[in-house]
């Protein structure tokens, strides 16, 4: 039988269908939040059943952009774009940013109507807002005018890409969309990516991608070597490609600061690469 998923390609936000679940609302259930249905929880909770880590894993990738956005500001940046942003359930980027820097301007981007919907009355004003697109179009995301209107790409800018490239196929080319961001960044600006990963883990992240698929949502893991490549003309931050809670994890010698909120006894087994680049 055909899943709601499949059925219904399009979902305006005056026309949420309780029957499909949403990347984002089972992101949002698994941090605590209440912005979900309960066809998220399903799934959600079945996923958690067969990956007991995965609340971990997303919280995880929470405080990674917590330091990640305030490393940018002590870099010099003080603008941001969050590239499939998610529903604004604990700290979104504008929120972090703005503790980080008075100068913080944040345009949050979401290819679902249903996010951005949600997400606006949470993040919308005069340096925060939310667009509608596709984050495979750069130049759709780049001149919206809320874009045009908050960022300034002749400044060094912060383009955070936090578990979304995820949901992009193998078959697109990554590399080359990331260089035609790049190729519109001003030198300092910043490449924030987390990505899931099966390198290192046995097959439970294969049952969970075959539980997704089953609700009609694919997930793409990506090996160390395909995340680092991702990052062509980019110079690496310290400590490079790590996992996520090894990204400038306190206590560590690429850290200078920050609580300590996400050290996992295990982060071996955190099934995500984190990683930030600066473009010369
Ligand atoms: C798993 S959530 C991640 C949210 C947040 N970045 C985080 O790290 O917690 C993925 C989000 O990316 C959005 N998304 C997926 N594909 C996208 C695309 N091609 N363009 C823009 N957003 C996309 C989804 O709608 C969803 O809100």
């Amino acid at each position: 039988m055909e899943h709601p998923n499949q059925a219904r390609k399009s979902n305006g936000a005056g026309e949420v269908d309780l029957r499909r679940v949403s990347v984002a609302r089972i992101d949002d259930y698994l941090l605590g939040g209440a912005h979900n249905f309960a066809v998220d929880r399903e799934l959600a909770e079945q996923a958690v059943r067969l990956m007991p880590q995965l609340p971990r894993l997303v919280q995880t990738n929470r405080a990674f952009l917590g330091r990640a956005v305030r490393y940018l500001v002590e870099c010099g940046v003080s603008q941001f774009i969050d590239l499939g942003s998610g529903l604004p359930t604990a700290g979104n980027a504008y929120d972090v940013a703005k503790r980080a820097t008075s100068a913080a301007r944040v345009v949050h981007v979401d290819a679902d109507p249903m996010v951005v919907a949600h997400s606006r009355c949470m993040v919308e004003g005069p340096n925060s807002a939310i667009i509608q697109a596709d984050l495979r179009e750069p130049d759709s995301v780049l001149d919206d005018p809320t874009t045009r209107k908050l960022i300034d790409l002749n400044r060094p800018v912060g383009l955070l890409m936090l578990f979304v490239l995820d949901f992009v196929p193998y078959a697109e080319d990554l590399v080359a969309l990331i260089a035609r961001y790049r190729e519109r960044m001003a030198p300092g600006s910043h490449l924030v990516v987390s990505h899931s990963t099966v390198d290192g883990g046995d097959d439970t992240f294969a049952r969970a991608q075959e539980l997704y698929r089953s609700y009609a949502i694919e997930i793409y893991p990506r090996t160390r070597g395909e995340v680092s490549s991702l990052l062509a003309g980019f110079e690496l931050a310290e400590p490079g490609v790590v996992q996520v809670p090894h990204w400038r994890a306190v206590g560590s010698e690429s850290s200078e600061s920050g609580p300590a909120e996400d050290i996992d006894e295990q982060p071996e087994h955190a099934g995500a690469y984190a990683v930030v680049g600066r473009r010369p």
